[in-house]
């Protein structure tokens, strides 16, 4: 067992989860801002592997690999996640007004399963605050910000664009690129605005207001999808992006399926209210990217999030059509190793795959099976 196994085991488990990751991540973002520290951590946790280099969204990147929206949700530990190996950050979701979330206990370790459920509910301190922290910011290391927006729950449905809108503005100018969530499961009403009639005139808005604020370079915008959706209203959701001139779609967000839930064995937790992530979300997520990349193929970016644990799976979402990878929940179960093992299994598969290029293995599943059909 690794060093952070037996710590999880005998420590981190017992915890209760949100105060394990507050911990945890004030123990990163300490690391972080020490020069001498910092750089030893990052020469150890985060070794580059040149096959590797990404470029997706238009932006260069170390490799593939990130860390999911939800980690970090109000951008205070930008430096620490990426001296852990993270090759993207996705901070977020952050709403238009502050808020608190649900009432605590909201998060719950499923660790049989190596799952977590979570009903956070967009706890950030809102995007005035998050844009102000982004433009204090003096990154130590260079790395790539995703910014993920969604929704304050007090506003109503029919404020849901212009609550957008104004976060977009806000963040817009400090985001390499831009995510509209409209897929977390504790928000009333917030999945409702992946139906294609909603959809559209939100991402039309949310772009326009990306180009309002930022006029030197093009914001890259994406939409984060659920699993739960039906596979109609994934092609649907795809082809919208497509006619939108969307840069990418993130598939996908948690899922309010309990299915592959085999291990833990305490029914009360499995009932918990929430979104389920981690191990028993993989298949249904792969799936969810194969049928985008059916659809749009490498005219957008797809980003595979869902259930991702180590280089096989990295590699799998890859060779379904994923350009970029990312993952929260293994990290928990995996520690700080989590971003240089599968760096290292990544770099490793590539090597004895038929492609020369990270590029080359994106799509090459579909491409096969096109083929042989
Ligand atoms: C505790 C927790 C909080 C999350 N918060 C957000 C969020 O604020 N916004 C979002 O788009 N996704 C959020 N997610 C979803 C993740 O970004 C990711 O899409 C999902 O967990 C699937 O990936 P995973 O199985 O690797 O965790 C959250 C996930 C967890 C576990």
């Amino acid at each position: 067992m690794s060093a952070y196994g037996l710590l999880f085991r005998l420590v981190l488990r017992r915890l209760d989860p949100e105060d394990a990751h507050r911990a945890a991540f004030a123990l990163i973002r300490a690391v972080a801002r020490v020069p001498v520290l910092r750089t030893f951590a990052a020469a150890y946790l985060a070794p580059r592997h040149r096959e590797l280099r990404t470029e997706a969204l238009g932006l260069r990147m170390h490799g593939p690999f990130g860390l999911a929206a939800g980690f970090d949700k109000n951008a205070t530990g930008i430096d620490g996640l990426s001296m852990l190996g993270f090759d993207h950050v996705e901070i977020g979701t952050v709403t238009g007004q502050p808020q608190p979330g649900n009432e605590r206990t909201r998060l719950f370790r499923l660790t049989a399963d190596r799952a977590l459920i979570n009903r956070m509910g967009f706890n950030n301190d809102g995007s005035a605050a998050v844009a102000a922290r982004l433009a204090a910011r003096r990154p130590a290391f260079r790395t790539v910000v995703g910014v993920n927006i969604g929704k304050t729950k007090a506003v109503p449905e029919s404020g849901a664009v212009a609550d957008y809108v104004t976060s977009a503005e806000r963040l817009a100018p400090y985001a390499d690129y831009l995510v509209v969530n409209v897929s977390s499961p504790n928000t009333p009403g917030l999945r409702d605005l992946q139906a294609a009639d909603r959809l559209r005139p939100l991402l039309t808005a949310v772009r326009e207001a990306a180009d309002r604020a930022v006029t030197g370079r093009r914001v890259p915008l994406l939409v984060k999808i659920a699993p739960d959706l039906a596979d109609e209203d994934v092609d649907a959701v795809a082809d919208l992006a497509a006619d939108l001139g969307l840069d990418g779609i993130i598939a996908t967000n948690t899922t309010i399926a309990r299915d592959g839930l085999g291990l833990t064995s305490d029914p009360a937790l499995t009932a918990e209210t929430g979104g389920l992530s981690g191990a028993p979300l993989r298949e249904r997520s792969l799936e969810v990217l194969r049928r985008l990349y059916a659809r749009v193929g490498d005219r957008l970016t797809l980003v595979g999030a869902g259930g991702i644990t180590d280089a096989e799976d990295a590699w799998q979402r890859i060779l379904a059509g994923a350009g970029l990878v990312q993952g929260y929940t293994a990290f928990v179960y995996e520690g700080p190793l989590w971003s240089r093992t599968l760096h290292k299994g990544l770099a490793a598969r590539l090597r004895v795959s038929p492609y020369a290029t990270l590029a080359e293995a994106v799509g090459a599943d579909a491409r096969t099976r096109k083929a042989d059909a």
